[in-house]
């Protein structure tokens, strides 16, 4: 179900036309949205000259729906594509999700590649096999689990990506340090946003990601540890999508490792010293908003799709590098990690 072709690099370009047999394909398709296809489409052109047909969509996550894949399946229909073409996916999450989805039930199942330009897709969305949309204000409810061909990660679509896009990722990029890798934690904790060149760190983050989905493509016991950050990193997005002052995903996530952490080092299984070092890197780089509605994000928390029988279940850390899974949570450690995040400010 996984698949293991992500290629890195400046010559993701040259790799994709030599390795992968493009001329057997009888159409391409390029999906993008309305900003790759302005900020992305043009880099994407000067390396690859094959012909091929856009398809555009509106960008943001509101588009995630089945009548944009009306629309993707309409242009694919109305541009005769058959069983023998290729999409690929040019975008942030969004646009990799959707395509693939797409891709993945079209004439039941065309090939299709991911090319994701936004730091939380190359090193997250994109790894994995998870396809999918949003329905009736469930996120990625409809979708399925479909491999591309090849995925291909070049860091040259980041330079047009907003600071806070980038902030975003990075979140994903901490998490799967914290969870997986001490080494890669010490390499995290040392970057300055503003002055790295990103693509190193990528390949570590990436070759997590891919590790942990390897050996855990279903989401049975593993692969949970990547959840880590989202039980009360999801709870505040849903409760900031309410007001008009939504945050990034990512945003979302860094305040839930912070959150994670306090309750880790509450039940002691995570020292005090690892404790202070993450929150010290993390306010470094985040805003921490102040909360006041503790008991809705609780009971966001206890809504939790991960959870069993109304019992919170998170996957926390014990140290930078080793997480586990399933530890049941009572809703009031919740209410007082919120409670930390508000004295940390
Ligand atoms: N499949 C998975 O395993 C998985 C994992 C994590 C997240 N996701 C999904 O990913 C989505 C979020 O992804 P995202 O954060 O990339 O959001 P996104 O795709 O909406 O991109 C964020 C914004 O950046 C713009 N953009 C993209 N690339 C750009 C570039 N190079 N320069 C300038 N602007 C650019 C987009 O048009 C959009 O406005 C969510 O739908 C989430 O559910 C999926």
């Amino acid at each position: 179900m996984h698949n293991t072709n992500v290629h890195i690099g400046a010559d993701v370009f040259q790799d994709f036309v030599n390795v992968y047999k493009l001329e057997s394909y009888s159409s391409i398709f390029v999906l993008t949205d309305t900003n790759t296809s302005k900020y992305c489409l043009p880099i994407f052109k000067t390396h690859f000259t094959k012909d091929f047909f856009e398809i555009s969509i509106n960008a943001g996550e509101e588009f995630k729906t089945l009548k944009t894949c009306e629309y993707i399946w309409e242009q694919l229909i109305n541009n005769k594509a058959d069983r023998n073409s290729l999409l690929i996916c040019l975008g942030g999450g969004m646009v990799t999700d959707i395509g693939a989805f797409c891709a993945s039930v079209y004439m039941r199942g065309i090939d299709f590649c991911l090319f994701p330009t936004t730091l939380l897709s190359m090193t997250d969305a994109s790894v994995g096999g998870k396809t999918g949309v949003d329905f009736l204000h469930f996120k990625n409810i409809i979708g399925t689990f479909s491999a591309p061909i090849a995925t291909l990660v070049n860091a040259e679509f980041l330079k047009t990506l907003p600071n806070n896009q980038i902030k975003s990722g990075f979140a994903e990029m901490i998490k799967h340090a914290l969870i997986y890798s001490e080494n890669h934690w010490d390499e995290i904790k040392k970057t300055d946003l503003n002055n790295t060149d990103l693509e190193k760190l990528l390949v570590k983050s990436v070759a997590i990601k891919q590790e942990i989905v390897t050996k855990d493509p279903k989401e049975k016991g593993l692969r949970k540890t990547l959840n880590f950050g989202h039980t009360v990193g999801h709870a505040i997005e849903s409760c900031f999508l309410k007001t008009n002052n939504p945050i990034l995903h990512g945003e979302a996530v860094a305040l839930g490792i912070l959150a994670e952490c306090f309750i880790a080092n509450e039940i002691c299984i995570l020292f005090d010293d690892d404790f202070e070092e993450i929150i010290t890197f993390l306010k470094s780089i985040y805003t921490i908003p102040t909360f006041s509605n503790f008991e809705e994000i609780a009971d966001l928390c206890l809504a939790d799709k991960k959870n069993n029988n109304g019992i919170i279940l998170m996957s926390l850390i014990e140290a930078p590098g080793n997480a586990i899974f399933g530890i049941e949570i009572e809703k009031q450690l919740i209410i007082k990690s919120l409670e930390f995040l508000n004295s940390i400010k």
